[in-house]
């Protein structure tokens, strides 16, 4: 019987192996987004609030999230996330997803902002509506941008452009 992937931080080494695993998932395409230049300006990954499911010593999925504000409130913005194909439709996305909003939760933060499938990410607690007046720093379907409040009001009256929340930090 196989062991269901167990979910742990990610660590500062796990980044090659994450970064082939989104790589696998997205291809090229995706240093084109919005979403990853605004990556790129964070820096690098909140790293106890990202997370990477193991099985038996290969990375199965991954969830990164980064440190933004939106107009002025700090937020998380969380991507890329990725599952590898042979796990997928098991749950594991989900539970991904959840750990990262638990733990961030856990920690004190209010917002978690992505750019994604509302059928998807619905039922995990995000909503357009909540987003409708947060905009991204570059072309985007504004329907995918959502939002999901950590805390009760987290989300009220939230409006303005999504910044990265630290300057680039040089390797
Ligand atoms: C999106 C992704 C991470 C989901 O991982 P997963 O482990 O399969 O997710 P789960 O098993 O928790 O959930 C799967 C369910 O979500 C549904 N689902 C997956 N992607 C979806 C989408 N884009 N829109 C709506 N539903 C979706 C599946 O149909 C499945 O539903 P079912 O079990 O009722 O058939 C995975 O498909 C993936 O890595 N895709 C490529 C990269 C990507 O698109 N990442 C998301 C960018 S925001």
């Amino acid at each position: 019987m196989t062991v269901p992937p167990a979910l742990f931080p990610e660590r500062l080494q796990d980044a090659p192996l994450v970064e082939g695993l989104i790589a696998r998932a997205f291809g090229p395409g995706r240093f084109a987004k919005t979403a990853e230049r605004l990556r790129e300006d964070a820096g690098r990954p909140v790293r106890e609030l990202s997370f990477v499911a193991w099985s038996e010593g290969v990375a199965v999925g991954c969830v990164r999230l980064w440190p933004v504000d939106i107009g002025g409130t700090p937020a998380l913005m969380l991507g890329p996330f990725a599952v590898d194909e042979a796990w997928r439709r098991q749950g594991l996305g989900a539970a991904l997803i959840l750990r990262a909003c638990d733990e961030a939760r856990r920690r004190g933060h209010g917002l978690i902002v992505l750019v994604g499938d509302e059928p998807f990410f619905g039922p995990l607690g995000f909503s357009s509506a909540e987003a409708r007046r947060v905009r991204l720093p570059g072309p985007v379907d504004q329907r995918r941008v959502l939002v999901r409040a950590l805390r009760p009001g987290a989300a009220d009256n939230l409006a303005g452009r999504v910044h990265a929340a630290h300057p680039a930090i040089p390797a």
